[in-house]
């Protein structure tokens, strides 16, 4: 099956190559646990050829107009899309959510191609009243050069071109290290980039197994001609690169962790807030870096929520994520499954009530049943660590000023939540809640049309929209001078 876009190489230079080791290693399905694939355990030298295959192709892309650039982003788009059900199948293979979702990704990743094809044509710059009346002032923006991506399994298709299409927009080569356990979409991805016409060099990807990424991770950042990498994971791994683009003062951008609340005030819509809850916890089993980490839900309607939305969880199906009907994939991997464990144990034992879930599944593999926990407090870890996983976790409060306060108690700041249908709460939370992403009455936020990212630990720099963009580029301050005659 999908022998074309199945691919167990890496693209770099243009070329379809093994690692000059020789070395592979396996990408297991975490639905079945079966190998799927073998794909190249590459290191420094690998990393090098890719970085100077990046350099070579530099100049020529870079001279590009931007329409020329767009226009093969374009046709790269329309290859996803066209290929969208063997992409899906794929993704839905390595990574185990289900084929629906996967579709969805499919398309949100071709839109940042489509989104990114049309805001390199809209890069402008600026003119600024000059100081001196011999002279006027100039800004441009350009490309910054050979740039990296490193992107996580949880959105292994969507984060590569939200990544990718910014970077290739601008003029600049990229380098991409996809997850280790998540290869097989970025690779797929690269076929269809080839077959658009994206010139050697121009957009190279490099895989590696868990144990490789310190010796991947370091050849790009010790490497002074990667001038960005943008990361998207853990806080941990964000803060050890951002130690180790010290020496280069290499440019980062950092996509985190996150610790969303999510808040139900006593004016929610009821109905709208469970349908949001749900969409918000349980897409991707619970793995996603915006996901409803604490749900904070007004006194008023707390018993009547907790036992709606366990009633819902109570409902949805795991399985295989390729059988119709299924809701629920597995997790990514075992440590996956063990911190999840962790977490409700310890919230159990420190006295939140389990309603429903609350185990693996009967499937076993790395499934575990979607969860809901009440009566959950701060001095619980599931309330300070991104859960990652199918559990929800149900806090009580009485006031406003209460659950702004309990939401900003973390030091993640990626996306918050809330429900409300007043104009004047509405405003005034938006505006308190620290995340860089508010969703009001809405609990799915994820477009390519709009900035994504976030503060405190939850990392810095912006994707998607026409903030995304800049990003990638460097301002140039342009003094023409001696204009009197
Ligand atoms: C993420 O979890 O990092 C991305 C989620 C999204 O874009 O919806």
């Amino acid at each position: 099956m999908l022998p074309k876009l199945l691919r167990t190489e890496c693209l770099i230079g243009g070329k379809w190559v093994g690692s000059k080791s020789g070395k592979t290693f396996e990408v297991i399905n975490p639905a079945t646990e079966e190998v799927l694939a073998s794909v190249p355990r590459m290191g420094h030298e690998d990393v090098q050829t890719a970085i100077t295959a990046a350099e070579s192709a530099y100049p020529k892309w870079k001279a590009m107009t931007a329409a020329a650039r767009g226009n093969i982003l374009d046709l790269w788009a329309e290859k996803m899309r066209e290929h969208s059900e063997e992409l899906s199948q794929l993704l839905t293979l390595e990574q185990g959510k289900v084929i629906a979702e996967s579709r969805i990704e499919i398309e949100y990743a071709a839109s940042f191609l489509s989104w990114f094809a049309g805001e390199g044509k809209r890069l402008y710059g600026d003119t600024i009243p000059s100081h001196r009346t011999d002279s006027r002032i100039l800004v441009i923006k350009q490309p910054i050069g050979v740039c990296a991506g490193i992107t996580p399994w949880n959105f292994p298709s969507a984060m590569v071109t939200r990544k990718a299409a910014p970077a290739l927009a601008a003029g600049n080569c990229m380098i991409l290290k996809p997850a280790e356990t998540t290869p097989l979409s970025a690779l797929a991805i690269a076929t269809l980039a080839e077959e658009a016409g994206v010139p050697a060099g121009v957009f190279n990807v490099v895989t590696g197994a868990r144990k490789d990424a310190p010796e991947i991770g370091n050849a790009l950042t010790s490497s002074p001609i990667v001038k960005k990498i943008s990361f998207t994971g853990s806080t941990l791994v964000g803060k050890f690169l951002v130690r180790s683009c010290a020496d280069n003062l290499t440019k980062l951008s950092l996509e985190l962790g996150g610790n969303a609340p999510f808040i139900v005030f006593d004016d929610a819509d009821f109905d709208d807030a469970l349908l949001g809850v749900q969409i918000c916890k349980y897409r991707n089993s619970g793995q996603t870096c915006i996901s409803a980490n604490r749900i904070l839900v007004h006194s008023k309607l707390h018993d009547r929520f907790v036992e709606a939305l366990s009633n819902c969880a109570a409902k949805l199906i795991s399985g295989l994520g390729t059988e119709d009907g299924v809701t629920q994939g597995p997790l990514i991997e075992s440590r996956a499954m063990e911190k999840v464990e962790r977490l409700v144990k310890d919230a159990i034992d420190k006295g939140a009530t389990l309603v429903t879930g609350g185990k693996r599944h009967e499937l076993g593999g790395t499934f575990y049943e979607p969860t809901v926990l009440c009566d959950v407090t701060n001095e619980m870890a599931i309330v300070h660590e991104e859960i990652f996983g199918p559990v929800a976790a149900i806090m009580r409060f009485e006031t406003e000023d209460e659950a702004i306060s309990i939401a900003n108690d973390t030091p993640y700041g990626l996306a918050g939540y809330f429900y409300s249908r007043d104009v004047g709460k509405i405003f005034r939370v938006a505006e308190a809640l620290d995340v860089g992403i508010v969703g009001v009455n809405t609990g799915l936020i994820s477009t390519e049309i709009a900035p994504f990212g976030g503060v405190k630990e939850s990392g810095t720099g912006r994707e998607g929209s026409k903030y995304g963009i800049d990003d990638w580029t460097s301002i140039k301050y342009i003094c023409l001078s001696g204009l009197e005659k």
